[in-house]
């Protein structure tokens, strides 16, 4: 052997050793693999570092041989699966995040990065894997999902208004938890049915009419008004307004928000009343209004008309006092 190939030697020896004790001691768990076969039961581990032993409690002799799918279980995902075979048959490097197991059983998430090595001619002999513990950033993650899950189903069961997404032809694709508390029915229960089955059989048509217009016109509808079934039969007035947003595609409908105004429909209706009666009343009456400067007459019924002899629109405006100045006056 020549001077030259010795120091060459030597150095790649020293490069070995540095290499090896770098991985050696790394946190990163590293995990070693025989090229092929990467089916069952390949790829074979060839080497794994002191950080894997610690992450999963295998050591070198559990695993010798074996397939890295001794660390998945139950719930590793099959599509990460799919994704990471699709990987190695191409020959490609792959990074995913995924649920494994230790050998006691308890479960991680790792990020694994997964490429492959070739040698001085470009084939290649390996794949090597580092895997950093990513559990806590995916509890986290998990916690804020759940979260805001809970936040907005709080808002959606809070909320009156009641968001229903339907196709041209009114049929029902998404209503909002509300919905059961205004009408004591499930959403689920509306979902694929068509909306004129909640509708007063006398309002269907202007209902199904006022869909199909939003669909086939852009933006916001007017508000109508219309009469829905409450599961206890009763009828509940609801006002409603359309929004064409078809072209959306994360809605791909029309937004139909409807809000519950029977009792405002019940005291218009109580009002409407009390004005007739007012009205149509044998006694005189006068209205004022003491919120304003000289306490003005705002309203007479027809009676006092006949009494008194002035018309509403020369009584309306005035103080009561007109009244005595005009008995002075007879
Ligand atoms: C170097 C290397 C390391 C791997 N490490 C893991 C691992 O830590 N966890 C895991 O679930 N799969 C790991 N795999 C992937 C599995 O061995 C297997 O390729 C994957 O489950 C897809 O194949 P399958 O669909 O037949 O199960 C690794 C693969 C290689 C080549």
């Amino acid at each position: 052997m020549s001077v030259e190939n010795e120091i060459e030697r030597h150095v790649w020896e020293a490069d070995l050793h540095l290499l090896r004790s770098i991985v050696e001691n790394v946190n990163d768990a590293i995990l070693v693999t025989e090229a092929e076969p990467v089916e069952e039961p390949g790829p074979r581990i060839v080497y794994i570092n002191e950080a894997f032993t610690r992450a999963t409690g295998y050591t070198m002799e559990d695993v010798a041989g074996k397939t890295p799918r001794i660390l998945q279980g139950p719930e590793t995902s099959q599509a990460a699966r799919d994704e990471i075979r699709t990987s190695l048959n191409r020959w490609k490097p792959v990074r995913i995040e995924i649920q494994n197991y230790r050998k006691d059983g308890t479960d991680f998430w790792v990020e694994l990065n997964i490429v492959p090595v070739a040698d001085e001619n470009g084939w290649f002999t390996h794949w090597v894997s580092v895997q950093r513990d990513v559990t806590e950033r995916k509890r986290e993650e998990e916690e804020r999902r759940r979260n805001e899950e809970l936040f907005r189903n709080a808002l959606a069961e809070q909320a009156s208004d009641i968001v229903t997404i339907v196709e041209a032809d009114g049929t029902v694709r998404y209503a909002s938890p509300s919905i059961k508390n205004v009408l004591a029915i499930r959403p689920e229960e509306m979902l694929s049915k068509n909306l004129s089955a909640y509708v007063h059989p006398d309002d269907v048509e202007r209902v199904s009419g006022a869909v199909a217009a939003r669909a086939s016109n852009p933006g916001v509808g007017k508000p109508i008004e219309l009469r829905a079934r409450h599961r206890d039969g009763s009828w509940r007035h609801l006002e409603a307004v359309g929004t064409n947003m078809l072209d959306d595609p994360s809605v791909r409908g029309v937004v139909v928000n409807a809000w519950d105004v029977t009792s405002r429909k019940r005291v218009e209706d109580e009002l409407r009343l009390k004005d007739r009666a007012i009205a149509a009343s044998s006694n005189g009456i006068i209205i004022t209004d003491p919120n304003r400067p000289d306490n003005p007459i705002i309203y007479v019924n027809r009676r006092f008309e006949q009494i008194t002899g002035y018309s509403a629109e020369e009584a309306t405006g005035l103080n009561c006092r007109f009244l005595a100045n005009a008995d002075r006056d007879q």
